[in-house]
């Protein structure tokens, strides 16, 4: 399975054929092949089948960690000390593997493909900048929630709940203006050889960060 094209010559989900799939049905088809360790926000390594999608399934996750963050807000001062420290864990490993694939592999790929004149090339440098604040916002949500698990002062709620919300919110609409414009832009643009090539370099990516065990961040661009 080397391309998105013979993903859905063989009926498996892809981004192609129009609405993104269930994730049930995503989990399914990227499940079976080889690699244990799950490497860069759902999808195992060896089997990726289609790049795009799996950037669309990993936004899936990240708005489900969005969901968790606003229920431990709503729930102050009473919040799930067990969900705070495992919420801590998952939303800055989500989004470390996460931004790496699009910052060193897609957004290149896509910058070289809109052209110099195009008003999106300032929109991935936007979406860029947003990487590097949402995981310094992340970190700071993980030190909040250890904090609300710990059993912090009734007087700081207040102030972790407005850092919590405003990291959210402003996840979500990172989230959503990747999948209404970047995505489909990738999508309208990228020739067969190019999501074939994507493919094979976030599957490289993938298997770097797996083999190495360090930390995404630091895996610099294939090729
Ligand atoms: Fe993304
Ligand atoms: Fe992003």
């Amino acid at each position: 399975m080397d391309s998105p094209l013979a993903a859905r010559e063989e009926g498996l989900p892809t981004v192609i054929d129009g609405e993104t799939p269930d994730a049930g049905v995503i989990e399914a088809a990227l499940r079976p092949a080889g690699a244990e360790r799950d490497c860069c926000g759902g999808c195992r390594a060896a089997s990726i089948i289609d790049p795009l999608l799996h950037l669309r399934h990993a936004h899936r996750e990240q708005r489900d960690l969005c969901e968790r963050l606003e229920a431990i807000a709503d729930s102050l001062p009473y919040p799930d000390a067990a969900e705070c420290r495992q919420l801590a864990h998952d939303v800055e490993e989500a989004l470390d593997r996460h931004h790496r694939l699009e910052d060193e592999i897609l957004f290149p790929l896509l910058r070289r493909r809109l052209g110099a004149q195009s008003p999106l090339q300032g929109s991935i440098d936007r979406l860029m900048v947003e990487h590097i604040e949402d995981r310094d916002h992340a970190a700071e949500a993980a030190e909040n929630l250890m904090r609300l698990a710990d059993g912090c002062k009734r007087c700081e709620v207040d102030a972790i709940a407005f850092q919590l919300r405003g990291f959210f919110e402003a996840m979500q609409r990172h989230l959503a203006f990747e999948d209404e414009v970047i995505l489909p832009k990738a999508e309208a643009l990228l020739t067969n050889e190019e999501m074939a090539q994507l493919l094979a370099d976030f599957r490289q990516a993938s298997k770097r960060c797996a083999d190495a065990d360090m930390p995404a961040r630091t895996l610099r661009p294939v090729g």
